[in-house]
């Protein structure tokens, strides 16, 4: 089996592509390197994986390295992932999210691809109040540019699978936390601003509640899929451990033994969901998948992770500084 993953020099895809080499499968990896790839994430693997530079909009590219890979399987992680970047400005999320995995879809079909495995998120359901769950076959009311697009992205992959036969699975993830994360983010930008003791920015009072899967369990469970899921359906993969935000940063304060004033409350983010949470029983009966990392635990080692790896961090940190000097100036 040979596995092209794209955006496997991001947060979540080089997970998946550590946890290939260690399943002994043959990986290629397509990354166009943006400010959140880095090849740096996958030097433990970098001599067992085949890997190239590429943005997923380049058909020429693309088409040349599905031509000359022959991969059975892709899996499908690049694209432009965070919100604030979407509001601030959403072509791009357009252009990688909608129009890049368009053109991944038309070379999957030109080649015959066995199984197309289409990342999406449990962001393209819209948001909920205090009770109730995300199935399946809740209809998708997305609220910001990027879930917008990804719901696009995730309904192409529909549309290919019924109008062209292409055999694409769909994953839905919740939120994901753990190591490499870059460092814009909520539980590395408060590990970090805590670290430095700066005040910790949270969005409104902090009461938007997410779902937490930690990064290893949400790369495990696309082995699950690709060995039992089924053609054609939608899998959630989620944790069932929701928190508030406001939880999670006092979490890490706890951990870091930093006080809680370090907490600053600012202007919420403009149509900020409240609360996303998976229904899991399909994939949990379907497929005998369960997360298994418990959110205190995955917690303890990401923060562990990035006490461990400062050196990273802080070179983000100055890539993110000139970021928003650029955004402000
Ligand atoms: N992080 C989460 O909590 C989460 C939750 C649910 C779903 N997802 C989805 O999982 C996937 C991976 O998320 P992540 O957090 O690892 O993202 P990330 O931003 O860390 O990584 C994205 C990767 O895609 C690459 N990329 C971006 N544009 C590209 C392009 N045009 N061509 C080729 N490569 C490109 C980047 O260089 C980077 O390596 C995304 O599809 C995201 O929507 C993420």
């Amino acid at each position: 089996m040979k596995i092209l993953t794209t955006g496997g020099a991001g947060f979540i895809g080089s997970e998946f592509v550590r946890q290939c080499i260690k399943n002994d499968i043959e990986t290629v990896v397509v990354d166009k390197l943006t400010y959140a790839g880095d090849l740096q994430r996958l030097k433990e693997v970098e001599d067992k994986i085949k890997f190239y530079k590429s943005d997923i909009n380049n058909y020429e590219f693309i088409d040349y390295i599905f031509q000359k890979e022959k991969p059975d399987i892709v899996v499908h992680w690049a694209a432009e992932s965070h919100v604030d970047r979407s509001i601030l400005d959403p072509s791009i999320f357009i252009e990688t999210n909608v129009k890049g995995t368009q053109t991944l879809l038309d070379a999957a079909k030109k080649y015959n691809i066995k199984l197309f495995i289409n990342i999406a998120t449990d962001e393209v359901y819209g948001e909920l109040g205090e009770d109730g769950q995300f199935y399946e076959d809740t209809p998708l009311i997305p609220n910001s540019p990027y879930s917008v697009s990804k719901a696009s992205a995730d309904m192409l992959g529909r549309a290919y699978y019924r109008t062209y036969g292409l055999p694409v699975i769909t994953v839905r993830p919740s939120n994901n936390y753990g190591w490499w994360q870059y460092p814009e983010k909520l539980i590395p930008v408060v590990i970090i601003k805590a670290l430095n003791s700066q005040p910790i920015p949270v969005y409104g009072k902090g009461e938007n509640i997410r779902e937490w899967l930690f990064v290893s369990d949400c790369a495990e469970s696309i082995f699950k899929i690709i060995e039992k899921g089924k053609v054609g359906e939608i899998y959630n993969v989620g944790s069932g451990q929701e928190r508030k935000n406001i939880e999670v940063v006092k979490s890490i304060l706890d951990i870091l033994g930093k006080p809680y004033d370090l907490i600053t409350f600012v202007k919420d983010r403009p149509g900020h969901d409240f609360r996303y949470s998976l229904n899991t029983d399909k994939i949990e009966k379907e497929i005998g998948w369960k997360a298994k990392v418990k959110f205190e635990e995955g917690l303890e080692k990401t923060v562990k992770w990035y006490l461990d790896n400062i050196d990273w961090v802080n070179q983000k940190r100055k890539q993110l500084e000139d970021y928003w000097k650029k955004v402000y100036t």
